[in-house]
Protein backbone atom coordinates (compact mmCIF):
# COMPACT_ATOMS: atom_id res chain seq x y z
CA UNK A 1 0.00 0.00 0.00
CA UNK A 2 1.68 3.16 -1.08
CA UNK A 3 0.59 6.67 0.32
CA UNK A 4 1.31 10.03 -1.34
CA UNK A 5 1.55 12.63 1.29
CA UNK A 6 1.76 16.18 0.70
CA UNK A 7 1.70 18.44 3.58
CA UNK A 8 1.28 21.63 2.15
CA UNK A 9 1.44 25.20 3.65
CA UNK A 10 0.95 26.65 7.00
CA UNK A 11 -0.48 24.17 9.84
CA UNK A 12 -0.66 21.64 6.85
CA UNK A 13 3.24 19.85 7.83
CA UNK A 14 2.31 19.97 11.68
CA UNK A 15 -1.13 18.25 11.07
CA UNK A 16 0.16 15.61 8.87
CA UNK A 17 3.27 14.51 11.02
CA UNK A 18 0.85 13.34 13.57
CA UNK A 19 -1.83 11.90 11.18
CA UNK A 20 1.44 9.96 9.87
CA UNK A 21 2.98 9.16 13.11
CA UNK A 22 -0.92 7.41 14.41
CA UNK A 23 -0.69 5.25 10.83
CA UNK A 24 3.19 4.39 11.74
CA UNK A 25 1.30 2.84 15.07
CA UNK A 26 -1.22 0.39 13.61
CA UNK A 27 0.45 -2.92 12.77
CA UNK A 28 -0.08 -2.20 8.77
CA UNK A 29 2.90 -1.78 6.64
CA UNK A 30 2.88 0.89 4.58
CA UNK A 31 5.46 2.97 2.00
CA UNK A 32 4.77 6.67 2.67
CA UNK A 33 6.59 9.10 0.19
CA UNK A 34 6.11 12.82 0.90
CA UNK A 35 6.10 15.49 -1.61
CA UNK A 36 5.78 19.22 -1.77
CA UNK A 37 2.69 21.08 -2.48
CA UNK A 38 0.72 24.46 -2.53
CA UNK A 39 3.12 27.46 -1.59
CA UNK A 40 5.94 25.31 -0.42
CA UNK A 41 6.22 23.75 -3.71
CA UNK A 42 6.10 27.27 -5.76
CA UNK A 43 8.40 27.92 -3.58
CA UNK A 44 10.97 25.42 -4.58
CA UNK A 45 9.64 24.44 -8.12
CA UNK A 46 7.94 27.55 -9.38
CA UNK A 47 4.66 25.54 -9.60
CA UNK A 48 2.17 24.92 -6.93
CA UNK A 49 1.34 21.20 -8.45
CA UNK A 50 4.74 20.08 -10.03
CA UNK A 51 4.61 17.08 -12.66
CA UNK A 52 6.76 15.54 -9.85
CA UNK A 53 4.17 15.34 -7.33
CA UNK A 54 1.07 14.75 -9.56
CA UNK A 55 2.79 11.92 -10.49
CA UNK A 56 3.28 10.43 -7.12
CA UNK A 57 -0.19 11.39 -6.49
CA UNK A 58 -1.19 9.24 -9.16
CA UNK A 59 1.17 6.23 -8.75
CA UNK A 60 -0.27 5.82 -4.85
CA UNK A 61 -2.95 4.03 -3.33
CA UNK A 62 -4.39 6.89 -1.46
CA UNK A 63 -2.87 10.30 -0.55
CA UNK A 64 -2.90 11.78 2.52
CA UNK A 65 -3.24 16.07 2.08
CA UNK A 66 -2.74 18.87 4.69
CA UNK A 67 -4.10 22.17 3.12
CA UNK A 68 -2.90 24.85 0.85
CA UNK A 69 -2.57 28.89 0.81
CA UNK A 70 -1.29 31.64 2.48
CA UNK A 71 -2.30 35.31 1.97
CA UNK A 72 1.07 36.16 0.68
CA UNK A 73 0.91 34.43 -2.64
CA UNK A 74 -2.82 36.25 -3.29
CA UNK A 75 -1.16 38.70 -5.91
CA UNK A 76 0.08 35.62 -7.90
CA UNK A 77 -1.13 35.21 -11.20
CA UNK A 78 -4.47 32.62 -10.48
CA UNK A 79 -2.73 29.58 -12.13
CA UNK A 80 0.10 29.94 -9.87
CA UNK A 81 -1.77 30.18 -6.25
CA UNK A 82 -1.43 27.17 -3.93
CA UNK A 83 -5.16 26.53 -4.58
CA UNK A 84 -4.97 25.52 -7.79
CA UNK A 85 -2.74 22.55 -6.53
CA UNK A 86 -5.83 21.40 -4.78
CA UNK A 87 -8.32 21.82 -7.28
CA UNK A 88 -5.74 20.15 -9.86
CA UNK A 89 -5.36 17.28 -7.77
CA UNK A 90 -9.25 16.98 -7.65
CA UNK A 91 -9.55 17.38 -11.51
CA UNK A 92 -6.44 15.19 -12.72
CA UNK A 93 -7.54 12.58 -10.62
CA UNK A 94 -11.27 12.78 -10.99
CA UNK A 95 -11.83 13.14 -7.39
CA UNK A 96 -15.36 13.84 -7.91
CA UNK A 97 -16.84 12.52 -4.57
CA UNK A 98 -16.12 14.72 -1.48
CA UNK A 99 -17.52 13.20 1.73
CA UNK A 100 -17.27 16.00 4.67
CA UNK A 101 -18.86 14.36 7.76
CA UNK A 102 -20.05 16.35 10.42
CA UNK A 103 -20.02 14.35 13.79
CA UNK A 104 -20.37 16.33 17.18
CA UNK A 105 -18.63 13.94 19.89
CA UNK A 106 -20.45 13.53 23.15
CA UNK A 107 -17.84 15.54 24.83
CA UNK A 108 -17.82 18.66 22.15
CA UNK A 109 -21.15 19.20 22.76
CA UNK A 110 -20.57 22.85 24.71
CA UNK A 111 -17.67 23.91 22.35
CA UNK A 112 -20.06 24.10 19.52
CA UNK A 113 -21.48 27.65 19.03
CA UNK A 114 -24.82 26.15 18.92
CA UNK A 115 -27.10 25.21 22.23
CA UNK A 116 -25.86 22.00 23.27
CA UNK A 117 -29.01 20.34 22.67
CA UNK A 118 -29.23 21.33 18.85
CA UNK A 119 -26.37 19.12 18.34
CA UNK A 120 -25.84 16.34 20.99
CA UNK A 121 -25.81 13.53 18.73
CA UNK A 122 -25.55 15.59 15.63
CA UNK A 123 -24.45 12.74 12.41
CA UNK A 124 -24.75 14.09 9.26
CA UNK A 125 -23.03 13.08 5.61
CA UNK A 126 -22.37 16.49 3.09
CA UNK A 127 -22.01 14.76 -0.04
CA UNK A 128 -20.64 17.60 -1.89
CA UNK A 129 -19.40 17.79 -6.22
CA UNK A 130 -16.21 18.50 -6.50
CA UNK A 131 -15.20 18.86 -9.71
CA UNK A 132 -17.21 20.69 -11.90
CA UNK A 133 -19.84 23.49 -10.93
CA UNK A 134 -18.66 27.32 -11.17
CA UNK A 135 -15.08 25.62 -9.96
CA UNK A 136 -14.65 24.69 -13.17
CA UNK A 137 -16.24 26.50 -15.46
CA UNK A 138 -14.85 29.43 -17.83
CA UNK A 139 -12.68 32.24 -15.64
CA UNK A 140 -12.42 35.50 -16.70
CA UNK A 141 -10.78 38.85 -14.47
CA UNK A 142 -7.55 40.38 -13.53
CA UNK A 143 -5.94 37.28 -12.25
CA UNK A 144 -6.62 35.10 -15.37
CA UNK A 145 -4.66 35.40 -18.80
CA UNK A 146 -6.86 35.59 -21.82
CA UNK A 147 -4.74 35.03 -24.98
CA UNK A 148 -1.58 35.32 -22.75
CA UNK A 149 -2.56 38.80 -21.68
CA UNK A 150 -4.60 39.96 -18.61
CA UNK A 151 -7.32 41.76 -19.75
CA UNK A 152 -7.10 44.53 -16.92
CA UNK A 153 -10.90 45.70 -17.55
CA UNK A 154 -13.24 46.37 -14.97
CA UNK A 155 -15.63 42.97 -15.44
CA UNK A 156 -14.97 39.25 -14.71
CA UNK A 157 -17.00 36.38 -14.46
CA UNK A 158 -16.87 32.39 -13.83
CA UNK A 159 -19.28 30.22 -16.00
CA UNK A 160 -21.61 27.71 -13.92
CA UNK A 161 -22.17 24.65 -15.55
CA UNK A 162 -22.74 20.70 -14.89
CA UNK A 163 -23.91 18.13 -17.25
CA UNK A 164 -26.44 15.19 -16.41
CA UNK A 165 -23.48 12.52 -15.91
CA UNK A 166 -21.98 14.70 -13.37
CA UNK A 167 -25.01 14.97 -11.47
CA UNK A 168 -26.40 11.31 -11.90
CA UNK A 169 -22.54 10.10 -10.36
CA UNK A 170 -22.65 12.10 -8.20
CA UNK A 171 -26.84 11.40 -6.83
CA UNK A 172 -25.80 7.49 -7.11
CA UNK A 173 -23.10 8.09 -4.36
CA UNK A 174 -25.38 9.99 -2.11
CA UNK A 175 -28.11 7.51 -2.43
CA UNK A 176 -26.42 4.64 -1.86
CA UNK A 177 -24.15 6.22 1.37
CA UNK A 178 -27.57 7.15 2.36
CA UNK A 179 -28.49 3.23 2.37
CA UNK A 180 -25.48 2.09 5.25
CA UNK A 181 -27.21 5.40 6.93
CA UNK A 182 -30.63 6.71 8.00
CA UNK A 183 -31.65 6.40 4.28
CA UNK A 184 -32.53 10.32 4.08
CA UNK A 185 -31.24 13.11 1.22
CA UNK A 186 -31.19 15.97 0.84
CA UNK A 187 -30.28 17.48 -2.53
CA UNK A 188 -30.06 21.24 -2.24
CA UNK A 189 -29.93 23.16 -4.94
CA UNK A 190 -30.57 26.94 -6.12
CA UNK A 191 -33.27 25.90 -8.98
CA UNK A 192 -35.91 29.09 -8.54
CA UNK A 193 -33.18 31.09 -9.46
CA UNK A 194 -30.23 29.23 -11.70
CA UNK A 195 -30.82 26.49 -14.50
CA UNK A 196 -27.94 24.45 -13.30
CA UNK A 197 -29.52 23.69 -10.63
CA UNK A 198 -32.97 23.24 -12.12
CA UNK A 199 -31.01 20.37 -14.25
CA UNK A 200 -29.22 19.05 -11.17
CA UNK A 201 -33.02 18.69 -9.13
CA UNK A 202 -34.32 17.38 -12.11
CA UNK A 203 -31.38 14.42 -12.80
CA UNK A 204 -30.97 14.02 -9.07
CA UNK A 205 -35.07 13.40 -8.80
CA UNK A 206 -34.68 10.90 -11.64
CA UNK A 207 -32.13 8.75 -9.84
CA UNK A 208 -33.95 8.96 -6.78
CA UNK A 209 -36.16 6.81 -8.64
CA UNK A 210 -33.81 3.79 -8.42
CA UNK A 211 -33.54 4.16 -4.54
CA UNK A 212 -37.42 3.56 -3.10
CA UNK A 213 -36.36 2.89 0.01
CA UNK A 214 -34.32 6.31 0.53
CA UNK A 215 -36.17 9.67 1.30
CA UNK A 216 -35.36 12.33 -0.92
CA UNK A 217 -35.99 15.81 -0.19
CA UNK A 218 -35.06 18.80 -1.95
CA UNK A 219 -34.28 22.15 -0.02
CA UNK A 220 -32.88 25.53 -1.78
CA UNK A 221 -29.56 27.00 -0.55
CA UNK A 222 -30.58 29.46 1.30
CA UNK A 223 -33.11 27.75 3.46
CA UNK A 224 -30.22 24.86 3.77
CA UNK A 225 -28.36 27.24 5.41
CA UNK A 226 -30.61 28.49 8.09
CA UNK A 227 -31.84 24.73 8.70
CA UNK A 228 -28.54 24.00 9.61
CA UNK A 229 -28.20 26.07 12.59
CA UNK A 230 -32.26 25.85 12.90
CA UNK A 231 -32.18 22.24 13.59
CA UNK A 232 -29.26 20.31 12.15
CA UNK A 233 -30.39 16.95 13.11
CA UNK A 234 -33.28 16.97 10.51
CA UNK A 235 -30.41 16.01 8.01
CA UNK A 236 -28.96 12.87 7.30
CA UNK A 237 -27.38 13.59 3.61
CA UNK A 238 -27.25 16.64 1.65
CA UNK A 239 -25.46 16.67 -1.61
CA UNK A 240 -24.93 19.22 -3.42
CA UNK A 241 -22.95 21.48 -5.69
CA UNK A 242 -19.08 21.98 -5.94
CA UNK A 243 -19.77 26.04 -4.64
CA UNK A 244 -22.78 25.84 -2.41
CA UNK A 245 -20.83 22.35 -1.02
CA UNK A 246 -17.91 24.20 0.20
CA UNK A 247 -19.40 27.07 1.91
CA UNK A 248 -22.58 24.17 3.53
CA UNK A 249 -19.63 22.17 4.35
CA UNK A 250 -17.38 24.99 6.61
CA UNK A 251 -20.80 25.75 8.48
CA UNK A 252 -21.58 22.45 9.65
CA UNK A 253 -17.85 22.23 10.57
CA UNK A 254 -18.92 24.53 13.17
CA UNK A 255 -21.95 22.51 14.82
CA UNK A 256 -19.15 19.96 15.73
CA UNK A 257 -17.61 22.16 18.08
CA UNK A 258 -14.99 22.82 15.89
CA UNK A 259 -13.25 22.37 12.48
CA UNK A 260 -10.62 21.25 13.68
CA UNK A 261 -12.10 17.82 14.36
CA UNK A 262 -13.73 17.26 10.31
CA UNK A 263 -12.01 15.06 7.99
CA UNK A 264 -13.16 14.59 4.61
CA UNK A 265 -12.47 12.13 1.83
CA UNK A 266 -12.53 13.18 -1.95
CA UNK A 267 -13.12 9.74 -4.13
CA UNK A 268 -12.89 9.20 -7.88
CA UNK A 269 -15.23 6.33 -9.52
CA UNK A 270 -12.59 3.73 -8.83
CA UNK A 271 -12.29 4.39 -4.94
CA UNK A 272 -9.15 6.05 -5.08
CA UNK A 273 -9.02 8.98 -2.45
CA UNK A 274 -7.60 11.66 -1.31
CA UNK A 275 -8.37 12.97 2.42
CA UNK A 276 -7.84 16.01 3.63
CA UNK A 277 -8.94 17.58 6.88
CA UNK A 278 -11.83 19.96 6.17
CA UNK A 279 -10.39 22.86 7.45
CA UNK A 280 -7.76 25.38 5.75
CA UNK A 281 -3.95 25.81 6.10
CA UNK A 282 -4.86 28.82 8.68
CA UNK A 283 -1.64 30.68 8.51
CA UNK A 284 -2.34 32.67 11.41
CA UNK A 285 -1.52 29.87 14.12
CA UNK A 286 1.30 27.99 11.75
CA UNK A 287 4.51 27.00 13.34
CA UNK A 288 2.99 27.65 17.17
CA UNK A 289 2.28 23.57 17.05
CA UNK A 290 -1.43 24.39 19.02
CA UNK A 291 -3.40 23.26 15.56
CA UNK A 292 -5.80 20.41 16.38
CA UNK A 293 -4.50 17.51 14.04
CA UNK A 294 -7.85 15.75 14.83
CA UNK A 295 -9.32 16.07 11.71
CA UNK A 296 -6.48 14.73 10.20
CA UNK A 297 -5.60 12.03 12.35
CA UNK A 298 -10.03 11.13 11.11
CA UNK A 299 -8.95 11.43 7.51
CA UNK A 300 -6.45 8.82 7.73
CA UNK A 301 -9.11 6.41 8.95
CA UNK A 302 -11.72 7.08 5.83
CA UNK A 303 -8.22 6.66 4.17
CA UNK A 304 -7.89 3.25 6.07
CA UNK A 305 -11.79 2.22 5.46
CA UNK A 306 -12.30 4.08 2.00
CA UNK A 307 -9.26 3.06 -0.43
CA UNK A 308 -7.00 0.67 1.58
CA UNK A 309 -9.25 -1.57 2.54
CA UNK A 310 -8.47 -1.50 6.32
CA UNK A 311 -11.73 -1.13 8.25
CA UNK A 312 -10.69 -2.97 11.26
CA UNK A 313 -7.83 -0.19 11.71
CA UNK A 314 -10.09 2.65 10.77
CA UNK A 315 -12.07 1.79 13.78
CA UNK A 316 -9.59 1.56 15.54
CA UNK A 317 -8.43 5.18 14.77
CA UNK A 318 -12.08 6.45 15.62
CA UNK A 319 -11.89 4.77 19.33
CA UNK A 320 -8.85 5.96 20.22
CA UNK A 321 -10.18 9.76 19.21
CA UNK A 322 -13.23 9.21 21.31
CA UNK A 323 -10.76 8.29 24.39
CA UNK A 324 -8.49 10.65 24.19
CA UNK A 325 -11.42 13.26 24.14
CA UNK A 326 -13.01 11.41 27.00
CA UNK A 327 -9.69 11.38 28.88
CA UNK A 328 -10.00 14.84 28.61
CA UNK A 329 -7.06 16.08 26.12
CA UNK A 330 -8.38 19.00 23.97
CA UNK A 331 -6.22 21.88 21.98
CA UNK A 332 -7.36 25.39 22.01
CA UNK A 333 -10.24 25.00 19.52
CA UNK A 334 -12.13 22.76 21.56
CA UNK A 335 -11.18 23.50 24.85
CA UNK A 336 -14.11 24.06 27.88
CA UNK A 337 -13.19 27.66 29.17
CA UNK A 338 -9.96 27.13 31.56
CA UNK A 339 -9.80 23.71 30.67
CA UNK A 340 -5.87 22.48 30.60
CA UNK A 341 -5.17 22.54 26.50
CA UNK A 342 -2.73 20.20 24.97
CA UNK A 343 -0.40 21.40 21.52
CA UNK A 344 -0.80 19.40 18.04
CA UNK A 345 1.90 16.73 18.87
CA UNK A 346 0.83 15.82 22.19
CA UNK A 347 -2.45 15.17 20.96
CA UNK A 348 -1.04 13.10 18.22
CA UNK A 349 0.95 11.18 21.18
CA UNK A 350 -2.20 10.55 23.02
CA UNK A 351 -4.16 9.22 20.16
CA UNK A 352 -0.85 6.60 19.69
CA UNK A 353 -1.24 6.00 23.68
CA UNK A 354 -5.33 5.22 23.41
CA UNK A 355 -4.27 2.97 20.20
CA UNK A 356 -1.84 1.29 21.63
CA UNK A 357 -3.36 0.44 25.02
CA UNK A 358 -6.61 -1.06 22.70
CA UNK A 359 -3.97 -4.39 22.87
C1 LIG B 1 -12.10 23.30 0.59
C2 LIG B 1 -11.30 24.55 0.36
C3 LIG B 1 -10.92 24.62 -1.12
C4 LIG B 1 -12.21 24.70 -1.92
C5 LIG B 1 -9.96 25.76 -1.51
C6 LIG B 1 -8.67 25.69 -0.71
C7 LIG B 1 -9.66 25.75 -2.98
O1 LIG B 1 -12.01 25.68 0.77
O2 LIG B 1 -11.57 22.21 0.32
O3 LIG B 1 -13.23 23.41 1.04
O4 LIG B 1 -12.77 25.79 -2.10
O5 LIG B 1 -12.68 23.65 -2.35
MG1 LIG C 1 -13.80 25.21 1.77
Amino acid sequence: MKIAVLPGDGIGSEIVAEAVKVLKALDLSFEMEEAPVGGAAYEVSGHPLPDSTLNLAKAADAILFGAVGDWKYDTLDRPLRPEQAILGLRKHLGLFANFRPAICYEQLTHASSLKPELVAGLDILIIRELTGDIYFGQPRGRRVATDGHFPGAEEAFDTMRYSRPEIERIAHVAFQAARLRDKRVTSVDKANVLETFQLWKDVVTEVGQHYPDVALDHMYVDNAAMQLVRAPKRFDVIVTGNMFGDILSDEASMLTGSIGMLPSASLNAQNKGLYEPSHGSAPDIAGKGIANPLATILSAAMMLRFSLGQAAAADRIEQAVKTVLAQGFRTVDIAEAGAKTVGTAAMGDAVVAALTAQG
